[in-house]
């Protein structure tokens, strides 16, 4: 069990990665023992092979273990905050949980005032606190955990994943994991039953409950890489489920049920494969990613495109079409990288739909109150399809009639479950907590989108058949970028030492400025700026130094000779420019101190390859620098609080 814990939470470590911690029990020893330590998993796992608990598991002829890692929201990260939390010394009811209790305070402050000492900062310790405090004042004697968990669950205000258990219950055997809202369920697998548990992608959490006479094993995950190894068959449950192990036997049962309610639940079949999340021979899974780009490219198309008849089929979409090209706007919202998609394919989709198209940032779509309509039709960008501020902006949408479409790379996620239709990306699982796969692949069915909308406009035909070709050939075009990997890694040797590094560009690729930025500060910890070259004279060539490390894209569209005034500015200024530019670009290449040249393609696609040379100089920048690729300080892979 320790080492099964140990794996699942490294394959889950890309979701945060504060402190660890494992509750762990025996059969023929109802303790629950609780092992924690802050850091990353790997430090747990150390203390773990101290010879005490290895002695311990021994001991405790384990059955049962949960583990959890956390990414701090309250409390800073410490073994003491780290999960799981206990209801008590005796460790009579023991949790972990994902996300934020939003009214913790005032139940601390009711438990507090019942005589109940809290240990830790955070919001989830009240629940096995509050569990303890209901159990203690039942009025009846049979009060199940089940009934016990349910109850609690009540009194808290948006909790997305609970696990818990309760050690000494009545029988021996019964310890019973629990997991509420929605999540994963795994049917047998030869003799094996799994269990898993999935939704909030962020934090991690796993649990195993382990029964030896019947041979059963149940997993709860938040996300399905932390059991593929045990079973590719899973079961999503849905919003106010509750699951429960009892003596065994798995039940499930929803929240509030009416008399006789009993949910049904299809079991589903896992298509990823162990090797997609394992990181093979590459040094960080950003950097896998990255070079999967001519793959998960090639799989967003796969199907959708017939390059004979020159048809475009998003089945997701297919059948709302008619209602969409009836819309007043499009309104695509997303945050970071996601919303960069959506910044990348505006101008070929208002060219393409001929509508208006809105980007949108979810949060401060929110905090605008932006007005919404019937025929409006909104966009939920999103790799994880959990992100809490577009899960939001999603809800706060749909509340005012609008068709809703959502834009995920995770089929089952949250997003993908509550738009009224959507487009599945297909660029596999993204482990990397920088965004890299997932970018272009949002970035390539939204222009699918576009095209599949001007199918029957005459006018836009040929402009139609230009994107379908650079689309056919997009992954050989990657795969050249690609090569270039020696000449960045070069350039970051030169970069690395440097506070600050400018990025500009315009028209369709403003977007890769701004997501090259992003990376650059993600990952490498260094200060970026994606700049609108427009913009320049306008305050950001103040900037502007032989000193200052600036990054100009500048390609043949038709944006080029603006780009070019803007190149004689920092020139002037003494600055030293690295250039993206085309092959063969002579022009361009004179004012260079230094040139990337990338092979050309339609201006709308262009973006696709000149993002690449950035995610890669992040990397190189990340790895001179020192820093851990694939757990940047401070982020976590879903965002799944606002
Ligand atoms: C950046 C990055 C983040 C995410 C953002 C939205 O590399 O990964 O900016 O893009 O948190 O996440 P999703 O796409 O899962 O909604």
């Amino acid at each position: 069990i320790f080492e099964t814990l140990v794996k699942g939470l490294q394959r889950l470590e890309y979701r945060g990665y504060d402190s660890a911690g494992k509750a762990l029990n025996g059969i023929n020893n109802n303790n629950i023992v609780l092992i924690k330590k802050n850091g990353k998993v790997k430090a747990l796992d150390e203390e773990l092979y101290k010879k005490d608990c290895m002695d311990l598991e021994m001991e405790l002829d384990t059955h049962f273990g949960m583990a959890h890692t956390r990414w701090a929201t309250h409390g800073e990260p410490s073994a003491l905050n780290s999960h799981p939390h206990r209801s008590d010394k005796n460790n009579e009811f023991v949790v972990i949980h994902n996300g934020i209790i939003t009214n913790y305070k005032e139940l601390k402050k009711y438990l507090n005032s019942k005589g109940y000492e809290f240990e830790s900062e955070t919001d989830t310790e009240v629940i096995p606190k509050l569990i303890k405090y209901v159990y203690d004042n039942r009025e009846r004697e049979d009060l199940s955990f089940s009934t016990l968990v349910e109850r609690v669950i009540q009194q808290l205000v948006r909790s997305p994943l609970l696990i818990g258990v309760r050690s000494k219950y009545e029988l021996s055997a019964e310890h019973i994991p629990i997991q509420y809202n929605t999540g994963e369920l795994c049917s047998p697998l030869s003799d094996i039953i799994t269990l898993h548990t999935h939704t909030t992608r962020r934090i991690s959490s796993t649990t195993n409950l382990q029964s030896r006479d019947k041979a059963v094993e149940y997993y709860f995950a938040s996300d399905a890489s932390a059991i593929i190894e045990h079973t590719n068959k899973v079961i999503y449950l849905e919003d106010d489920d509750i699951a429960a192990v009892v003596g065994g036997k798995l039940s499930l049962h929803r929240l509030n049920r009416l008399a006789g309610e009993v949910p049904v639940r299809a079991i589903q079949t896992l298509q990823m494969e162990l090797q997609e999340i394992m990181k093979g021979n590459f040094e960080a899974f950003m950097q896998k990613e990255i070079f999967e780009q001519p793959e998960s490219v090639f799989n967003t198309m796969r199907g959708r495109i017939c390059f004979d008849t020159n048809k475009v089929i998003l089945g997701g979409l297919k059948d709302h079409l008619k209602e969409i090209k009836r819309c007043r706007r499009l309104i695509m919202i997303g945050c970071g990288t996601s919303f960069h998609a959506a910044v990348a394919t505006r101008q070929a989709l208002e060219e393409l739909t001929e509508l208006p198209v809105m980007v949108e940032l979810a949060s401060d779509f929110l905090d605008r109150n932006t007005p919404v309509f019937r025929d409006d039709v909104c966009f939920y960008i999103s790799q994880s399809g959990e992100t809490a501020d577009t899960l939001m902006a999603l809800r706060y949408c749909k509340d005012r009639g609008a068709l809703t479409v959502g834009v995920t790379n995770t089929v089952g996620s949250s997003i993908s479950r509550d738009t009224d239709c959507g487009v599945h990306i297909n660029a596999g699982p993204e482990i990397g907590v920088a965004s890299t796969k997932a970018y272009t692949s949002q970035f390539v069915a939204l222009i699918m989108f576009g095209l599949m909308m001007s199918e029957d406009r005459i006018s836009l035909q040929t402009r139609r058949l230009e994107i379908i070709n650079g689309l056919r050939i997009l992954p050989e075009l990657i795969k050249k970028v690609l090569t270039l990997d020696k000449n960045i890694k070069s350039i970051a040797d030169e970069l690395y030492e440097q506070r600050s590094l400018l990025v500009m560009g315009r028209g369709f690729n403003y977007a890769t400025c701004l997501e090259g930025a992003l990376k650059i500060k993600e990952i490498p910890y260094m200060h970026s700026e994606g700049i609108l070259a427009g913009e320049l004279k306008h305050g950001p060539l103040a900037l502007i130094d032989k000193h200052m490390p600036v990054i100009m894209i500048i390609m043949r569209d038709a944006c080029y000779t603006k780009c070019q005034n803007a190149l004689q500015q920092v020139t002037a200024r003494s600055g030293r420019p690295i250039i993206l530019c085309c092959q063969d670009d002579p022009e361009v290449s004179k004012n260079a101190y230094k040139t990337i040249e990338l092979p050309q393609t339609v201006d709308c696609l262009q973006g696709i390859l000149s993002v690449i040379p950035l995610q890669l100089l992040s990397f190189h920048l990340a790895v001179l620098r020192g820093y851990d690729v694939d757990c940047p300080r401070s982020l976590a892979k879903s965002v799944t609080v606002e």
